[in-house]
């Protein structure tokens, strides 16, 4: 996830657009850049490091001109450097622009723009997209022709800011699957990923759609399908949102909000993995000793990973907390050995310390990782990201959806290559994962019903989430999340496990959580339920099947999905669940007690 803003009018651009990085740098925060123009020329100036850091350092303020477009950058592809940050050039230097999203074919595309001669300077995948264009500007195409064309070959999500120097009197943004926004002023415009940027100018907005285009000048505006070219219809609407509320797009927190940002991030996450995890796999594939390490919501993650590699790859994974690995693993860990760390920040410190163990023992480390450039990607041999964009509330919430789809993905491939599933099968469970994003939008609409569930159940004191196979990880995460915001005690565990020993603490009106998507153990699942609700217990059940819901006091209706991919819409209620009985129970969820969003010590 990035930030991108846009000017164009009779205020000094740069100003404007400092101002609106600032706004927009929940968005990204680890290189700014920006362009403008005078006369003619394009001035860029650009740098990794915070954005007051670089508006000091670089003197973006004095940068002249009345028009330009400004980036906050969180690293997707190539690390946080000088070169990487954006806006990123043509070779004529007569195009510049800015980007936010994840092209899934750059390398074939800078493949194909090598051989016709252009020359790259940073690692990204948005310079690609400046080449494309000015190649295509080369058959002698209007502008805007050869933007639309440029464009239709990319695969991905992108929104764009982008600035010519032979169309001296405008700005041209683009959307496909990140947001854009443009703010109508009177004879002045702007665009941004989001409202705040330019909220103190104006709150009068028109919001893009996917696949369209905004041609803006200092006093029009138009809005085109990419596709057809033809002008689209559009509502300019007025927004009423302070400041502080339009930061967090209109959510009261954070976490909300990133909860709702989770079909985007999939979406990233799918997008921008689908090359990678093929590399990824084929080393995985020439391990029989695998571990994966990670602590807290990751390492639900891993545990869900376990599953999927299990019952697609017919390969048993080892899961260890990673401040357990570290004591229990050091003698068996060899050069025979791969090491699969899942972190989101990359920096958590137990699990930094078992991916060193296992570099000093020889072993081969591969991370999962949200924060590009961070420890964790520079001690393992191999990176997989998931693109979720920076996640500002303590509880981990798009972070870990998006850590099982690559999971997913990697399982999937993995099979592939080994061979251990039908191909057929895998193909259909590829395209119900891309289709996941839209089923967690579904899912999001169930937000006004569980705060009334929320308000029902915001006095009980202990809650038991249980879950059999592939549905553990995600009672054991459930019960994390309404640990950690609400403070009411919570356990997860097997729903096999509950007659072992913890159905002696159910009594009248205990809430039971049961994560119970058809499948294998569903029927088994059941059972264990129809137990609890003999000793009173209220139950909450969340699945897809009619059964279900006639042993449920509650029954959350979910999409109907391959099992093995419950994982990624099952939780979802379940952060929405946590959410609001920790607002309803006044507690502040971006910021629980005692917690902090990367633990660094061990
Ligand atoms: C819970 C949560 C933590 C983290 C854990 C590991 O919501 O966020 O349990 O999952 O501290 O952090 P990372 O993934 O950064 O290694």
């Amino acid at each position: 996830m990035c930030g991108i803003i846009g000017y164009i009018g009779d205020r000094p651009a740069a100003e404007v657009i400092i101002k609106g990085l600032k706004r927009l740098e929940y968005r990204g925060y680890d290189s700014v850049g920006i362009v403008t123009e005078e006369n003619g020329i394009l001035h860029i100036l650009k740098g990794a490091g915070k954005i007051d850091e670089v508006v000091e350092r670089l003197a973006l303020h004095r940068m002249p001109g009345k028009r330009g477009v400004g980036h906050t950058r969180w690293a997707t592809h190539g690390v946080p450097n000088d070169i990487n940050a954006h806006p990123q050039r043509d070779c004529t230097g007569k195009l510049a622009l800015v980007h936010n999203g994840i092209i899934e074919n750059f390398s074939e595309l800078k493949e194909e723009l090598i051989k016709k001669g252009h020359s790259f300077e940073s690692d990204t995948d948005t310079e690609v997209i400046a080449h494309l264009i000015e190649e295509e500007l080369k058959s002698g195409e209007s502008f805007e022709k050869a933007l639309r064309k440029a464009l239709l070959k990319l695969k991905g999500s992108f929104a764009l800011g982008i600035i010519y120097t032979e169309e001296p009197d405008r700005l041209y943004f683009v959307r496909n699957e990140s947001p854009l926004v443009l703010g109508i002023g009177n004879g002045e415009m702007f665009a941004a990923s989001d409202v705040p940027a330019f909220l103190e100018y104006t709150n009068r907005v028109v919001f893009l759609d996917d696949m369209e285009y905004a041609v803006v000048t200092k006093d029009s505006w138009i809005v085109k399908n990419l596709i057809t070219g033809e002008p689209v219809k559009k509502e300019v609407r007025e927004i009423s949102w302070t400041l502080e509320m339009a930061e967090k797009a209109g959510f009261p927190h954070f976490m909300l909000k990133e909860i709702f940002e989770q079909p985007r991030a999939l979406r990233d996450a799918i997008h921008g993995n689908v090359e990678a995890v093929k590399l990824v796999a084929r080393e995985i594939a020439n391990y029989d000793k695998v571990y994966f390490v990670a602590m807290g919501t990751s390492y639900h993650a891993a545990l869900a990973g376990k599953y999927l590699f299990q019952r697609l790859a017919k390969k048993v994974p080892v899961v260890e907390e990673a401040s357990e690995f570290r004591y229990e693993f050091e003698e068996l860990v060899d050069e025979r050995t791969l090491l699969i760390a899942i972190t989101q920040s990359g920096e958590t410190a137990d699990t930094l310390a078992a991916m060193k163990l296992a570099k000093r023992k020889g072993a081969k480390v591969l991370a999962i990782v949200n924060v590009v450039g961070s420890m964790a990607t520079r001690i393992a041999d191999l990176t997989l990201y998931t693109h979720a964009g920076p996640e500002i509330g303590v509880a981990a919430t798009k972070t870990y959806t998006t850590q099982l789809a690559v999971l997913t993905m990697l399982a999937i491939e993995l099979a592939r290559i080994l061979g251990t599933a039908d191909e057929d099968y895998l193909k259909k469970l590829e395209s119900e994962l891309r289709g996941v994003p839209d089923r967690v939008e579904e899912v999001l609409g169930l937000s006004d019903s569980l705060r009334e569930l929320a308000e029902n159940l915001k006095d009980r004191r202990d809650f038991f989430y249980i879950g059999r196979s592939i549905g553990l990880p995600t009672a054991l995460e459930g019960a994390l999340k309404l640990k950690e915001i609400s403070y009411i005690h919570a356990e997860g565990l097997s729903a096999g496990e509950l007659k072992h020993g913890p159905l002696a603490l159910i009594e009248e009106n205990v809430p039971v959580v049961a994560i119970a998507p058809s499948g294998k153990t569903l029927d088994k699942t059941m059972s264990n339920i129809e137990e609890a609700r003999a000793r009173g217990a209220f139950v909450v059940s969340l699945g897809d099947s009619e059964k279900l819901r006639k042993v449920s006091d509650v029954f959350i209706e979910m999409p109907k999905l391959d099992e093995l991919l419950s994982p990624i819409p099952y939780i979802v209620p379940l952060q929405l669940l946590a959410y609001h009985l920790a607002v309803l129970r006044g507690n502040d969820p971006d910021k629980p007690r005692n917690l902090a969003k990367s633990v660094t010590v061990e």
